[in-house]
């Protein structure tokens, strides 16, 4: 058995491969960002041609520098940020559009008109989702509204659909000479598209979005020996790697996290901040504006549920500091600033900037920041934004709790953000609970890597992959009760704030 697992994580904002050994210790890494394209006010699109040449590219890069080749790897993993939509043809290999993101808003018409006439209940009963823009089913229904010829190739099944892992799986096993169409069962419950129970598309759904069958991916277990097939030897791995193990990129997280059993949760502070609550075999519905999901599914076991706290600009907001304002050169500054400041001098910032996700599930939500004085200053505005993670990330851990009767004694985390001490610290103040870090942060590339490796046997149980867990950091609150409540009860005010603003 070679020594090594790969693991591609396309993310939102970047593509990296990761190759990791038995102990979960990261031997390469290469990383490249791809452009955001943002034609329109609420429409974030990115280019697949792109995406996949950064794949190729960074898998190249990190087996050169780590002097590896694919001989040396018993299996590879694959990860996406998950409901951006490609539709592309399988004859020519071309996309029709370029990739509707997760965060997109453009289809909120569509989201709107499954609520006003019973279909939304369906979706929520059927999906565990709330109709929203964030999910593929409406993303597909635009290109097939507003895209030419795409209906006509799709009916005949040329015109295909997938999410990134599928359209990365397609072309890794050979593309238009017969690359598979695969998606596991983590990136379909993401759609709108797929049954809860049953695990497969549901000709009912299908219906609401008008979406032919035949473009649509095969579901495959998460972690699988046969699950896609092998890599080509002419592909950027240059020899023959089995690919199985498929995820998306916050399941993938929650698996990094070994968290396998029900209760155990992670949040993943990246573009946006993803809480997911491993309910067991159980399907949880939520009361509480949390999403029901697919945590994983290993081989022939039974799948594994998770309650999920999705939130749309966390990471992204800190960018937002960089790019747009320009008040800081890179995202270690956003701490640096606003440490220079006690507290946040009064101010709010909700970055409603897609509408509010969980638990509030408001697109006609938009950012606010309130409580602005003469007094406050770009230190205050920081400090307010690395505040607004947390605070944000609070609302769903009372979600979570409320629907879940967990009380969460400890909060595991992850993603680039974590870097961030001051925003830790203030994640344990806000919640009044331990913030937990681990040695290997990487949890998410690592986590696809665990489903790929327990398929070929490179790791044989669950507690094989919690053995090599281990702390690096905690964080313990320190505010008291009655600062944490008042402080909470002003974020509050603040979400007010940004509702009812689009009509
Ligand atoms: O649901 C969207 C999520 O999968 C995106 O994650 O880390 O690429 O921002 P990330």
């Amino acid at each position: 058995m070679p020594d090594f697992v790969g693991a591609v994580d396309q993310g939102t904002t970047s593509t990296r491969f990761m190759i990791f050994d038995h102990g979960g210790n990261v031997v390469a890494i290469h990383q490249l960002e791809h452009e955001q394209i943002l034609p329109r006010a609420g429409w974030v699109e990115h280019n697949p041609v792109e995406i996949w040449e950064r794949t190729r590219a960074v898998i190249e890069t990190a087996l050169v520098a780590a002097h590896l080749t694919a001989a040396d790897l018993a299996a590879l993993g694959i990860t996406n940020q998950r409901e951006t939509t490609v539709v592309w043809n399988r004859r020519t290999g071309r996309p029709y559009y370029n990739a509707i993101v997760w965060q997109d808003t453009r289809t909120d018409r569509i989201a709107a008109a499954l609520d006003r006439d019973g279909r939304g209940d369906v979706i929520r009963q059927k999906a565990g989702l709330p109709p929203a823009t964030y999910f593929s089913g409406g993303k597909i229904q635009w290109i097939l509204e507003n895209v030419e010829g795409v209906r006509e190739d799709a009916e005949r099944g040329e015109a295909i659909f997938g999410n990134t892992d599928t359209w990365l799986l397609w072309n890794l096993t050979g593309g238009v000479d017969g690359g598979v169409h695969v998606t596991d069962v983590t990136n379909a419950s993401r759609t709108m598209l797929m049954n809860l129970e049953t695990f497969d598309w549901d000709e009912e759904l299908l219906g609401f979005f008008g979406i032919p069958r035949a473009m649509l991916p095969r579901i495959r277990p998460s972690s699988d020996p046969n699950l896609y097939g092998v890599t080509l030897r002419t592909g950027p791995l240059g020899g023959e790697v089995p690919l199985s193990g498929d995820l998306g990129d916050q399941q993938a997280a929650t698996v990094g996290q070994v968290c396998f059993s029900p209760g155990e949760a992670k949040n993943t502070y990246g573009t946006g901040n993803f809480l997911l609550l491993n309910t067991g075999t159980e399907l949880v519905r939520s009361r509480h504006g949390l999403l029901t999901t697919v945590c994983y599914k290993f081989g022939d076991q039974p799948a594994v549920y998770a309650l999920e706290g999705s939130i749309a600009v966390t990471g992204s907001a800190v960018q937002w500091l960089r790019d747009q304002l320009g008040i800081i050169s890179g995202a270690a500054e956003s701490e640096s600033l606003a440490r220079q400041v006690e507290d946040n001098g009064g101010i709010y910032f909700v970055p409603a900037f897609s509408g509010l996700f969980a638990p509030y599930w408001r697109s006609d939500a938009r950012g606010v920041i309130v409580g602005l004085s003469r007094y406050n200053n770009n230190a205050h505005l920081a400090r307010a934004t690395l505040e607004s993670i947390c605070y944000q990330t609070r609302d769903v851990v009372e979600a979570m709790e409320a629907d879940s009767g967990v009380r969460l004694d400890v909060l595991k985390v992850d993603g680039g953000v974590t870097a961030n001490e001051l925003c830790m610290q203030l994640q344990a103040d806000i919640l009044g609970v331990p913030v937990s870090k681990p040695v290997v942060a990487e949890t998410t590339a690592l986590g696809a890597a665990y489903a790929a490796g327990l398929a070929v046997g490179f790791w044989k149980s669950a507690d094989d992959m919690r053995a090599n867990w281990q702390e690096a950091k905690r964080w313990l609150p320190t505010w008291d009760e009655a600062r944490r409540d008042e402080a909470y009860a002003g974020w509050k005010k603040a979400v007010e704030r940004t509702l009812n603003w689009v009509e």
